[in-house]
């Protein structure tokens, strides 16, 4: 007989989102229910009508297939669809595991509700019990719950079969930016209740203490009994009945034969609010009782006590506008894919909270219900946004009558699991879908069921920022350029918060600007903030002989897989997929190995709590840059970085002081005679141990100039200048002397943002040299070249001199008109090998770049040669450090050069030339050098963040006419 579930082809069905499935809910079955996790049996069809047959395999329960040992393979496709059927239709090729387990049914359970609960399923999931259909769901990244009372026997055996069909007209709503992967991601899970049962509970916990929990109850059959109530407490203190929902004595239309409602009350005297600064939790038990007084059900939470407002144009939160330091996130990880666990999750959290971050948007699906627990507790804003992207046929979708169940089921299915999470503040819409009446209608719904939060969606505030007609009450845009926010802020019109959903993508070497960012937004009243696009780089553990990923199990690579030989980060391309979008998926503020790049730093300073503003005769002004805390929860320690002397360590007393306040404080050091650059650094890191990090860890490091570089002259020196017949210098430890470089190993931003483009045009990676003159001058030898590009000809001077110990390079470089935006106009020379250790005394000690460098403080710092450089998972132009005033190459001996120069400059030193870094696409391809390849910038190129995005701004540009720079060399 053919399967129902099957013939109906279901998966071509939008307008069926489910069937048989128990309406969605906020009350937490995890625990005390038995855990179906662990391997099922499985079989992977080609077609969801493939007749079951064949031998069985096994796969990991959770876990998506695409990740485990079958054939069907991670793929990354941004925008376009893997395939060529409109909406609803999917491919005839349609992978479809069939997973399939017994499950042993307690007798104990007589007389209860059983309930199976499937964590998510991508993309469609069929369920069958004994061979009898029992349910559909869609909608990814929801968990799906059946009723399998009518289907098992207390104290029996029964075989639950999980089908799971990949592509269907759910896809066409699912198309996010990530890797397309298939199977059971999230836990699966068997519990059973009383036939009564807490049907759902809904908490709305202000942050006057004022309380209100309403309880849903319902019965799987009957009238519902006489006598049963509802009880709660919080904390132990308990909870008032609330006489006009009172499920004992209700109006007859209260209790009707299926469905009870209650409401409890408190009022919470002193109630300490919830805020991402202070995410304090309150236990909530809510008891649902027969008439004796014995619990027939419970249901626990955790409360906290805050509000959310817009007024006016501003995002309130506890009455205060609050900034949103928030990023995108996904659920992923480099061996599952897409199951994360506990400690997974804690781990993102953790490492956000200690880089500044106080919000998250879940990007672009209901993350992981553990999630949310985790962001009440350790305190974070969350923008919770449903699983609806339908990118590649935006148009086609938002009005498809069809579609509009979907668009409804997912939207209101996540508000209903979520409502009584403090972190989620906002419930957004969905993702790149165009706009249509299809957002309208889950808008009413949300609008109508929670009208405690307000809601965005980007589709919707694109059509105009203030406008009030559109689905979104925030104005939400992705990537709009600084300028336009603040034009929008300054321009008497603005009606609703700007806060950016997207922006500062974070693919390769990026971010480049978020330090302007933040100081228009913090300026700027009407802007809030935004969330950084996005958290993770994407890549998935691959061994390269296969190409196959590692899955779990690949224990002890994750620590450290790039270094582990023969396995690579995998991006778009890397599975043989013909069409894909290569490393665009490799855009996040970490590593896949959670790794942070350089920009968490720099996020972590620009978020500082604590901040200098400024130096004045009698002190320092410190700040409390935080919304609603005090500094008791941060010490603190001035440091003193002399550039002729040295670091001082001196204790600091942080001050008391309320949000916004600031505070005068003695200057801890006498400044010493002798000259010299000084910088005032307060390094202040937590008091105490925290939930999300323990005592002592870093939190800022504010920085204020004490006195700026005397001018140096260098004492004239006996050497003699070595030239060779090209003009170039010829010095012991170089191996390559010092020329002209216009270029960097472009990267991502200026690759995709059409720069390198033009660099390649220009020939500005192949410049010619041609040596003009060699010139005795004085005592020191002026050497004239010229640098042919395809278009345009460098004259460049280089005028060596002898100077005590060493020699000074005077060098100047003419770019003419037409090279109006060069990567950087600066010398590279490369070293003798052994010189393994940089110190240096400038910024850092991360990689920096000229629009990300201020979160990297001056002094004095120092690392291995083979430190310096950042792994992108697609080679770049890495490794740069900014503001550097002189540094040393060594060897263990204490042999080496040491390079001063004429001003702070962008250096870099790697173990690779620029072309290196072009030539392969993977980081574990790349050779590193022996010697050292070292740059020093008269000037370099912001980075901007274009490959999605806005460019830097023109004042990092590097411009044509003439540029100079000196630097001397001397052996140590
Ligand atoms: C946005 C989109 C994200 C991602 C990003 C680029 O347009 O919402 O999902 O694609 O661009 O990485
Ligand atoms: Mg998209």
């Amino acid at each position: 007989m053919t399967d129902p579930l099957v013939a109906l082809r279901t998966w071509e069905a939008p307008e069926v989102t489910s069937w048989g499935r128990l309406p969605m809910n906020a009350v937490d079955r995890r625990s005390g229910a038995h855990s179906l996790d662990g391997d099922w049996r499985f079989r992977l069809l080609s077609a969801p009508d493939t007749p079951v047959g064949g031998p069985w395999s096994t796969a990991s329960v959770p876990g998506a297939w695409t990740m485990q040992d079958t054939d069907d393979l991670p793929r990354y496709l941004n925008v376009r669809m893997p395939y060529t059927e409109f909406p609803p239709l999917s491919p005839a090729d349609n992978p479809t595991g069939v997973y399939e387990r017994e499950i042993d049914v307690p007798a104990e359970w007589a007389g209860r509700r059983v309930v199976l609960q499937v964590g998510a399923a991508e993309s469609v999931l069929l369920v069958h019990v004994d061979g009898h259909p029992v349910g559909i769901s869609k909608d990814s990244h929801l968990a799906a719950e059946f009723d399998l009372s009518g289907s098992v026997r207390p104290g029996g055996r029964s075989v639950v079969r999980l089908t799971v069909v990949k592509w269907s007209d759910a896809s066409h709503i699912e198309d996010q930016d990530h890797w397309w992967h298939a199977g059971i991601t999230r836990s699966v899970l068997l519990y059973s209740t009383d036939p009564l049962r807490l049907a759902d509970v809904s908490v709305r916990a202000a942050r006057d203490g004022e309380l209100r929990v309403d309880c849903q109850v319902r019965d799987s059959g009957g009238a519902l009994p006489a006598g049963w109530y509802v009880s709660g407490d919080l904390d132990g203190l308990p909870l008032a009945q609330d006489a006009a929902f009172d499920l004992a004595n209700a109006e007859e239309e209260r209790v009707s034969a299926f469905l009870g409602e209650a409401r409890l009350r408190a009022r919470v005297p002193e109630v300490r609010p919830w805020t991402a600064e202070t995410p304090e939790l309150y236990g909530l038990t809510v008891r649902l009782h027969r008439a004796d007084g014995t619990v027939a059900d419970t249901s626990r939470h955790r409360v906290g006590f805050r509000d959310v407002r817009i007024v006016g144009r501003d995002l309130l939160v506890n009455g205060e506008r609050i900034f949103i330091r928030g990023v995108n996130r996904h659920d992923f990880h480099p061996l599952t894919g897409r199951t994360v666990s506990y400690d997974d999750m804690r781990a993102d959290l953790v490492l956000l909270k200690r880089f500044g971050f106080n919000a998250i948007r879940t990007a672009h699906y209901p993350n992981d219900p553990t999630l949310y627990d985790l962001a009440d507790e350790l305190g974070f804003y969350v923008v919770d946004e449903a699983d609806i992207e339908s990118h590649d046929h935006a148009h086609e979708i938002a009005d498809d009558p069809r579609y509009l169940n979907a668009f409804v089921d997912r939207v209101s299915r996540m508000v209903l699991r979520d409502k009584n999470h403090p972190s989620v503040i906002v419930w957004s819409l969905g993702n790149e879908s165009d706009y249509g009446a299809n957002h309208d209608a889950a808008a009413g719904w949300v609008r109508r069921h929670d009208p405690t939060r307000p809601l965005q969606y980007e589709g919707a505030a694109k059509l105009g920022w203030a406008d009030p007609e559109v689905a979104s009450d925030i104005a939400c845009p992705m990537y709009a350029p600084l300028e336009d926010c603040v034009a929008h802020a300054l321009s008497g019109r603005q009606t609703k918060p700007l806060i950016q959903c997207e922006y500062s993508h974070a693919m390769g070497n990026s971010n480049g600007t978020l330090a302007d960012h933040w100081a228009a937004i913090e300026a700027t009243p009407g802007l809030q903030g935004g969330f950084i696009w996005e958290f993770w780089d994407h890549g998935i553990l691959q061994r390269v002989n296969d190409g196959r990923p590692v899955g779990r199990g690949g224990a002890g690579l994750y620590d450290n897989a790039v270094a582990a030989p023969g396995h690579r980060w995998a991006y778009g391309g890397d599975f043989g997929e013909k069409d894909h979008d290569g490393a665009f998926v490799a855009d996040g503020v970490v590593f896949p190995d959670r790794t942070p790049k350089p920009v968490m730093y720099e996020h972590r300073e620009l978020s500082a709590p604590v901040r200098l503003q400024g130096v004045r005769p009698d002190g320092v002004t410190v700040s409390n840059h935080q919304h609603f805390r005090g500094l008791e929860w941060l010490t603190a320690e001035w440091e003193l970085s002399l550039a002729h002397g040295g670091t001082l360590i001196a204790p600091a007393e942080l001050p008391d002081l309320r949000p916004g306040g600031t505070a005068v404080l003695p200057l801890p050091f006498a400044l010493p005679r002798d000259g010299g650059e000084a910088w005032l650094t307060l390094r202040v890191t937590t008091a105490e141990d925290l939930p999300w990090a323990p005592r002592g860890t870093p939190v800022c490091a504010p920085q204020v100039r004490l006195r700026a570089a005397a001018p140096a002259e260098d004492a004239v020196g006996a050497g003699r200048v070595e030239i060779d017949a090209d003009g170039l210098l010829v010095h012991p430890l170089l191996t390559s002397a010092p020329v002209l470089s216009l270029w960097r190993a472009p990267t991502d931003n200026d690759e995709l943002g059409g720069t390198a483009l033009r660099w390649r045009a220009w020939g500005l990676d192949a410049l010619m040299r041609s040596l003009v003159s060699v010139r005795q001058e004085g005592d020191g030898v002026s050497v004239l070249a010229e640098y042919a590009g395809t278009t345009g000809v460098v004259r460049h001077r280089q005028v060596f001199t002898p100077v005590e110990g060493g020699l000074r390079i005077d060098e100047q470089a003419e770019l003419p008109t037409e090279f109006d935006d060069v990567a950087r106009v600066g010398s590279v020379f490369e070293t003798v090998a052994g010189l393994d250790r940089m110190e240096w005394f400038g910024q850092g000690p991360w990689e920096s770049y000229p629009d990300r460098s201020a979160g990297a403080p001056v002094g004095h710092h120092g690392a291995r040669v083979d430190e310096l450089f950042t792994p992108y998972l697609r080679p770049q132009e890495s490794g740069g450090r900014h503001g550097v005033r002189r540094f040393t190459l060594s060897a263990p001996d204490s042999t080496g050069l040491a390079i001063a120069l004429d001003e702070p400059r962008q250096v870099c030193v790697t173990r690779y030339r620029a072309e290196d870094l072009t030539a392969v696409t993977h980081h574990d391809e790349l050779v590193p050098r022996a010697g050292c390849v070292v740059h020093l910038d008269a000037a370099h190129r912001g980075l901007g963040t274009a490959s999605c995005g806005p460019d830097t701004l023109p004042s990092y540009l590097v411009a044509p006419g003439v540029h100079r720079w000196s630097w001397t060399l001397r052996v140590l």
